[in-house]
C-alpha cells in the first residue's frame, strides 16, 4: 500500500504563529505536523510516500528531503494549483499507479495512529474507508449521514453542508483503491471550485462501491483551522514518551513527563510536564510550566511561562510577571529594559495580541 500527503493548497496563513511556512512545518511539541504524518504512515508499515505539494514546495523539500531520515521513500508531485483534494489525487496518478492507497491530509494530527486501520482495510478489502468523528461545528466539514442500525452504512456525504445532517465529521484520512480514478474523473468541481474528495466518496458510494465508515473516538485535530494550537499542543504533548537527552543540574527539579531534548541546559530552574525544551535551548533560573513547548535554540532566564508555545530562537529574559496561554513565533525577543521613557516597546507582526499587566 502506497501513502499519499497533501501538503499543497491555498498558502492561507495559521494565525498568528507564522506568516513565512507552509502551515504543514508548524511544529506541535516541536516537531512539524508534517513530520508527525510521515511517522504516523511508516509506523502502519507504509514506506513509499507521495506528498502533494504547491507554492510552498521548495520549504517542504527542503525539510522533509528523500525521507531516509524517517525511513522512507519521498516521491514529491507538483500540483500548479489547490483545485481541490481529488485533483491531488488526479495528479497522482502516476505515482499511485492502481495500488490501494492511504491519503492523509498534511495538517492533520490524530490520537494513536492508523495501524488498526489500515489493518481492517487490507482485511476486509473495502474499495473505500472513511474515517469520521463527531464534531461540535460539522458546518466546516465534509460530513457523513449514516445508516441506522448495527450495520451503519454510509447513506450521504456532503462537503461543508449549511444544513448538516449529522454531527460526523470526515476526518483528513481516507483509503482507497483503484476505483477511486474512476470516481475523480466523473465528478465536477463544487459551489467554491474545486473537486471535492467527499463527492469523489460520494459517487462511489452511488455506484455501489463498498465504502465503510470508521467512527474514531480519541482526539483529532486540523492544524489548518483557525486554530487552537495551544490545545493541540497540550494533546500531542500528553501522548509523548518522556526522554531527558540534554543536561539537567543538580538545582533544576524537571517533572517526570518531560522531555529534555539534545544539547539542552536546565540550570536552577523547574519544568513541570507535559513539557518539552528543545534542542540546544537553555532555560536559567526559570520556571516552565505544564503543557509548554520551547522549541530549539531558544533563552528562558529569570522569567515564568505556561500553557505556551515557544518557537525557535526566541528568548525570554528577565520578564517580572509569568507568561501563560501565549504563543511566541521565531526569532522573538522578550526583554526587560530600563532605559528612559520608561514604557513598554514593542515590534510585533500582523495580527499579534499582547496582553498587558
Ligand atoms: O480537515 C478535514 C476536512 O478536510 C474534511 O472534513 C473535508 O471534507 C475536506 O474537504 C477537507 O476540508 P478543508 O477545507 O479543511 O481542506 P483544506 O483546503 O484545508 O485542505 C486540506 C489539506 O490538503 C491541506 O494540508 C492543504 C492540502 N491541499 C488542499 C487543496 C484544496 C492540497 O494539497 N491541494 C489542494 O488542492
Amino acid at each position: 500500500m502506497k501513502g499519499l500527503i497533501l501538503s499543497g493548497g491555498k498558502g492561507s496563513r495559521l494565525y498568528p504563529l507564522t506568516y513565512t511556512r507552509a502551515k504543514q512545518l508548524v511544529p506541535v511539541a516541536n516537531k512539524p505536523v508534517l513530520f508527525r504524518v510521515i511517522e504516523t504512515l511508516r509506523d502502519a508499515g507504509i514506506t513509499e510516500i507521495g506528498i502533494v505539494i504547491g507554492h510552498t514546495g521548495p520549504e517542504i523539500r527542503e525539510a522533509v528531503g528523500q525521507g531516509a531520515q524517517f525511513g522512507v521513500q519521498i516521491t514529491y508531485i507538483e500540483q500548479n494549483a489547490p483545485l481541490g483534494l481529488a485533483h491531488a489525487v488526479k495528479v497522482a496518478r502516476e505515482f499511485l499507479d492502481d495500488e490501494r492507497f492511504v491519503m492523509f491530509l498534511g495538517d492533520n494530527v490524530i490520537e494513536g495512529g492508523i495501524g488498526k486501520l489500515i489493518a481492517d482495510f487490507e482485511r476486509e478489502r473495502y474499495n473505500a474507508q472513511v474515517v469520521l468523528t463527531p464534531v461540535e461545528e460539522p458546518q466546516h466539514y465534509g460530513v457523513a449521514e449514516l445508516s441506522d442500525g448495527p450495520e451503519r452504512r454510509i447513506v450521504r456525504l456532503i462537503e461543508k453542508p449549511r444544513n448538516p445532517p449529522s454531527n460526523l465529521a470526515l476526518v483528513g484520512i481516507y483509503m482507497f483503491d483503484a476505483n477511486i480514478h474512476k470516481a475523480v474523473e466523473a465528478i465536477k468541481p463544487s459551489w467554491r471550485g474545486e473537486l471535492e474528495i467527499t463527492d469523489a466518496i460520494q459517487w462511489l458510494v452511488e455506484n455501489k462501491y463498498e465504502v465503510h465508515p470508521y467512527v474514531h473516538r480519541g482526539w483529532w485535530i486540523d492544524t489548518g483551522k483557525p486554530i487552537d494550537m495551544l490545545a493541540a499542543n497540550a494533546k500531542v504533548l500528553e501522548e509523548l514518551q518522556p526522554k531527558i537527552e540534554g543536561y539537567v543540574d543538580r538545582d533544576s527539579v524537571v517533572d517526570e513527563r518531560v522531555t529534555v531534548q539534545e544539547d539542552a541546559e536546565i540550570i536552577n530552574s523547574v519544568v513541570r510536564g507535559p513539557a518539552i525544551i528543545g534542542r540546544n535551548t537553555r532555560l536559567i533560573n526559570a520556571y516552565v510550566g505544564p503543557f509548554t513547548s520551547i522549541d530549539h535554540h531558544c533563552v528562558i532566564e529569570n522569567s515564568e511561562i505556561e500553557h505556551s508555545i515557544v518557537l525557535e530562537h526566541s528568548s525570554i529574559v528577565d520578564i517580572p510577571h509569568r507568561i501563560a496561554d501565549s504563543l511566541i513565533g521565531r526569532n522573538v525577543e522578550i526583554t526587560r529594559s530600563d532605559f528612559r521613557p520608561k514604557a513598554l516597546k514593542m515590534t510585533l507582526g500582523d495580527n499579534s495580541k499582547v496582553g498587558v499587566l
